[in-house]
């Protein structure tokens, strides 16, 4: 029986603190997962005061080992890419902007943008390099599933990525990726990925908010900070009141279960489960918080692979 792993995944904390605290607080309730992913948007601007808070709230709070992708928003400082990707290399000692790693039996996949000047029209510019790496390490990928974080939604993958201007926002999320088309190509020809985005803010209570429809899966991962929504023309704007939402996901072998949290009511969102090996995905209903949030697994250690 293959040994089971748990992950975490929060991402967008943009210097929302209070919010962090909270879901920290929240995952740890019934013992820490085996990894925590940190998808992008780690700070408001890409400030150094900003990451200084924010590794301090990590460091105060149980949380397992963590993996970090860099976000638009940590390109808003005014300063070149070199000093906005070297800043945060540093704060979250990842060994580049794109890794490969090994946690129990399942392989992570970190992406990042080359550049995040948005000059190009694009949050996110990987680069020939950064997708022959990716096509490499998912040929050679022998695990399954293969999880890929990457900060920024594919179009047509999860919410706001569609292109009904009443229910999705199409200005805001179909030109995100310089290389949509060939990242697109790639993944799906791979059934065992689950690509992990955040980004949007849209909330997980949403129905788009997981797909396997284009052959690989996909799924949101919130937003620790403000929820967004569409805003009937095309575009979106912000929830009134609190918001604060994130995933758990244990993986088994080929069996993944992905839990949409909602750390505001403390309740399970959104339950789905899938196969890697298999097409397909099923909606698992009256999964409470407390079985999400309880895992026993015997606490792999992330390496590089
Ligand atoms: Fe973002």
């Amino acid at each position: 029986m293959a040994q089971a792993v748990a992950f975490d995944v929060l991402s967008d904390t943009q210097a929302d603190m209070v919010d962090l605290d909270t879901a920290l607080s929240a995952l740890a309730e019934f013992g820490t997962a085996d990894a925590l992913f940190v998808n992008g948007d780690l700070t408001a601007n890409g400030r150094v005061r900003q990451y200084r808070e924010l590794f301090a709230h990590l460091a105060a709070a149980p949380h397992p080992p963590a993996l970090f992708t860099i976000g638009n928003h940590d390109f808003y400082n005014h300063r070149t890419n070199r000093v906005s990707i070297d800043r945060f290399l540093q704060f979250t000692g990842m060994p580049g902007l794109y890794s490969a790693h090994r946690i129990g039996d399942v392989k992570v996949l970190r992406l990042g943008t080359l550049d995040g000047s948005e000059k190009s029209g694009h949050y996110v510019v990987l680069g020939a390099d950064q997708l022959a790496w990716l096509a490499a390490e998912l040929d050679t990928n022998v695990s399954a599933p293969v999880v890929v974080l990457s900060h920024h939604p594919l179009p047509h993958t999860v919410s706001g990525t569609y292109d009904d201007p009443v229910t999705q926002a199409p200005k805001m999320y179909s030109r995100d990726y310089a290389e949509a088309d060939q990242l697109l190509t790639l993944l799906e020809a791979h059934p065992e990925v689950l690509f992990l985005s955040g980004h949007s803010h849209w909330n997980l209570s949403r129905a788009d908010w997981f797909t396997r429809a284009r052959g690989f899966a996909a799924a949101n991962t919130g937003a620790v900070q403000t929820g967004f929504g569409p805003d009937g023309r095309g575009g979106e704007r912000p929830h009134d009141g609190p918001f604060n939402q994130g995933l758990r996901i244990v993986v088994e072998g080929a069996a993944v279960r992905v839990h949409a949290l909602d750390f505001v009511t403390r309740a399970v969102v959104h339950t789905v489960e899938f196969s890697a090996d298999k097409t397909g995905a099923s909606e698992v209903d009256g999964v409470t918080w407390v079985e999400a949030l309880t895992h026993r697994g015997a606490a792999p250690k992330i390496s590089r692979s």
